[in-house]
């Protein structure tokens, strides 16, 4: 297992630790004895952070319901709305002139939101939606920028209790298809296009391609105009957002729902080709959302400026971009475009022109910024940063030092936040007033969560030993399931271990009990923090008329994590084709999105396989990485790894 996983040797010798300042110890959010209060009672622990931090309608009767096991409960019998948590009670508060939202467009244009405008704003978009007939237990996609709408729309949603689909901007029209129809989603919220690397780039196309596939359930195409480029609009379906929500009512009572109505769904890649709608609920997740987001983070909403750089077609968008910060009342800063446009130092303009105080971002990033060079940070005033958060994948020691050193002046704590689409919210993470953080290990559960490091049996594994990462405990955040499909959420993360949620990660305990992450142990690629799935890239690349077979595996990369490696037979009809790798790149980019491209497509006339059929990936990881191929016994045929490294010499 985990046998990808780079630099376990350099990780187990890792001990420099780096206690929290004692200033910020000293003011910090969370003090250890969160720890021993969710200890002793763990479910009393959850039930007042609900109380605490989420404004119910109707208080709850129950904290937790595990009677239909793995269809868990949380908070049985209360009601509330997410939007009311998000906006209005930051107004009835006093809090109205508050910023919630400082925009940042890539071209460089900026929008400032109020709390009390976004209630506004939130309000008329749930009334426009209302008028075309969205209703609570509808679902609706959306498919948007990074602009002050997606957030909007979500919230809208949310106050209607409707069920988004977010579908991430830079995924194909065959890949939001598909999700439209997996959801059957009534209305679609997009845009013309976004700022991308200076240019706009176009959505609306992608929307009116996916929806010519196949007759759907979609009725409505909200289109919001952000670049104003030439769009083709279809009179009996499509709306301008600005003709339909702005002139909306600004008065919109929200009402409670019950705390297990569906929030949203969203898709991610599992070990199969068909993408998994995982779906989230209310009470529980926006419990463990605000929770997590405040003591994790150190936030203090009335000082803070917080950016998290996700976009919001991720969970970590979801859960610490729209919900979490809304809900714990934060200032935060949205930036649409990407790190390097105009120049390679936008991050750090933008971190010193809003004071950002907290910084969430994935160690891609902070590794992209480390090879452009420290001169580039060091132009900027980061001195308002006060705490750094990482999440997507393991963070490697040497980056890990260099955000520390660079970006947060040696002293800020950097949280290295482990969870998944799945469990809606961090799971494990230090606590930066209280955890002498390390290099590279995202360390403890946090209160209130019961993580184990097991062994293929499921026993608990010592110290330092590699092993399966499970959880014990029904947590308040985690998915309700997978949509439309109670059997494959049973067999994906319950059946493995009995009774224990099983993540599909690789980890140990060093001697101090900090967990170490060493990648998936399963066929799903880690690239740049987003997750793709081997047998969807396979699926892509077999689509294709020229492609016989194919096989995907994730290779270490410097800057991406893990970078897509295909390795592929041709169809003897198309052996000669010219420049038939850069055709296969282009089409896995149009039938998934531009993420999926293998970085490299390497031709071959045989692939590893057991004599049951299955492809032996770790062998072509093995040439991926330029290693010495490993253990080829189990191969039905012993000479394929031969004849698959002569191939790749005579191509190169
Ligand atoms: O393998 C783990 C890795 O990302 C996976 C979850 O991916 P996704 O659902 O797309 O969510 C990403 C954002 C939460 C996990 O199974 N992962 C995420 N964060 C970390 C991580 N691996 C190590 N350390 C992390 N901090």
């Amino acid at each position: 297992m985990a046998e990808d996983s780079k630099g376990v040797s350099n990780l187990l010798h890792e001990n420099r630790t780096f206690p929290p300042p004692e200033d910020f110890a000293r003011e910090a959010v969370a003090g250890a004895d969160l720890y021993e209060r969710a200890q002793q009672d763990r479910l009393a622990f959850w039930a007042e952070q609900a109380r605490e931090l989420i404004s119910w309608e109707r208080d709850f009767e129950q904290t937790l319901d595990w009677s239909e096991a793995p269809f868990a409960k949380w908070f049985v019998g209360g009601t509330l709305n997410v939007a009311y948590n998000c906006v209005d009670r930051h107004v009835e508060a006093g809090n109205g002139e508050r910023v919630a939202i400082h925009f940042e467009g890539e071209p460089g244009d900026t929008r400032t939101l109020t709390y009390a405008q976004l209630k506004d704003e939130v309000s008329k978009a749930a009334n426009a939606l209302a008028s075309l007939g969205v209703a609570a237990g509808d679902r609706v996609a959306i498919y948007l920028p990074m602009i002050p709408e997606a957030v909007i729309s979500m919230l809208a949603c949310a106050r209607l209790g409707a069920t988004h689909s977010v579908v991430f901007g830079g995924f194909s029209a065959d890949a939001l298809h598909s999700r439209i129809v997996d959801a059957e989603a009534k209305v679609v919220i997009t845009a013309d296009g976004g700022y991308r690397r200076g240019k706009p780039s176009a959505l609306k196309p992608a929307v009116d391609a996916a929806l010519a596939k196949s007759e759907t359930t979609v009725e409505k195409v909200l289109v919001v105009q952000r670049t104003g480029q030439d769009t083709e609009f279809d009179e009996s379906r499509d709306l301008w957002w600005h003709e339909v929500v702005d002139p909306a009512s600004p008065e919109h009572t929200p009402q409670g729902f019950d705390s297990e109505h569906p929030l949203f769904i969203l898709y991610t890649s599992g070990t199969t080709g068909k993408p998994k709608g995982i779906l989230h609920t209310t009470g529980g997740y926006l419990t463990q959302a605000a929770f997590t987001h405040k003591n994790v983070f150190d936030l203090k909403p009335e000082k803070d400026v917080y950016w998290c750089t996700a976009d919001i077609g991720w969970i970590t968008g979801h859960s610490y971009l729209t919900y979490a910060p809304l809900a714990n009342g934060a200032t935060q800063v949205v930036y649409e475009g990407t790190p390097d446009t105009p120049h390679r130092g936008r991050w750090w303009e933008i971190v010193e022109k809003y004071k950002v105080t907290i910084l969430y971002t994935a160690p891609t990033a902070i590794r992209a910024a480390m090879k452009w060079g420290d001169d580039i940070p060091e132009k900027y005033d980061l001195s308002s940063l006060r705490v750094l958060g990482s999440v997507g994948e393991p963070i490697n020691p040497e980056a890990w030092m260099w955000y520390r050193r660079v970006i947060g002046g040696d002293k800020a704590p950097i949280v290295d936040t482990w969870w998944q689409t799945e469990t809606g919210a961090l799971m494990i993470s230090p606590l930066p007033g209280v955890t002498a953080t390390k290099p590279g290990s995202a360390q403890r559960a946090l209160p209130g969560i019961v993580v184990d490091v097991v062994d293929d049996a499921g026993q608990p594994l010592e110290n330092n030993v590699g092993g399966f990462l499970v959880v014990k405990e029904p947590w308040p955040s985690m998915l309700r399931g997978i949509w439309g499909d109670p059997q494959r959420f049973k067999d994906t993360y319950w059946s493995t271990f009995e009774g224990m949620y099983f993540a599909g990660d690789g980890a140990r305990r060093d001697d101090d009990g900090d967990i170490w992450f060493l990648g998936r142990v399963d066929d799903v690629m880690n690239v740049s923090g987003h997750r793709l799935s081997t047998t969807e890239i396979e699926s892509a690349l077999v689509s294709h008329p020229a492609v016989a077979e194919a096989a995907v595996v994730g290779a270490a990369d410097e800057t991406t994590g893990q970078a897509v490696v295909a390795f592929v037979i041709l169809r003897s009809s198309h052996a000669e084709d010219e420049g038939i790798t850069e055709a296969l790149r282009q089409h896995v980019g149009q039938e998934i999105g531009p993420i999926a491209k293998p970085k490299r497509v390497l031709v071959v006339s045989e692939l590893p396989k057991t004599r049951s059929g299955k492809i032996m990936r770790r062998l072509l990881r093995d040439v991926a990485e330029n290693r010495e191929v490993g253990d080829a016994t189990t191969l039905a045929d012993s000479s394929v790894m031969d004849l698959i490294q002569e191939n790749l010499k005579k191509g190169s």
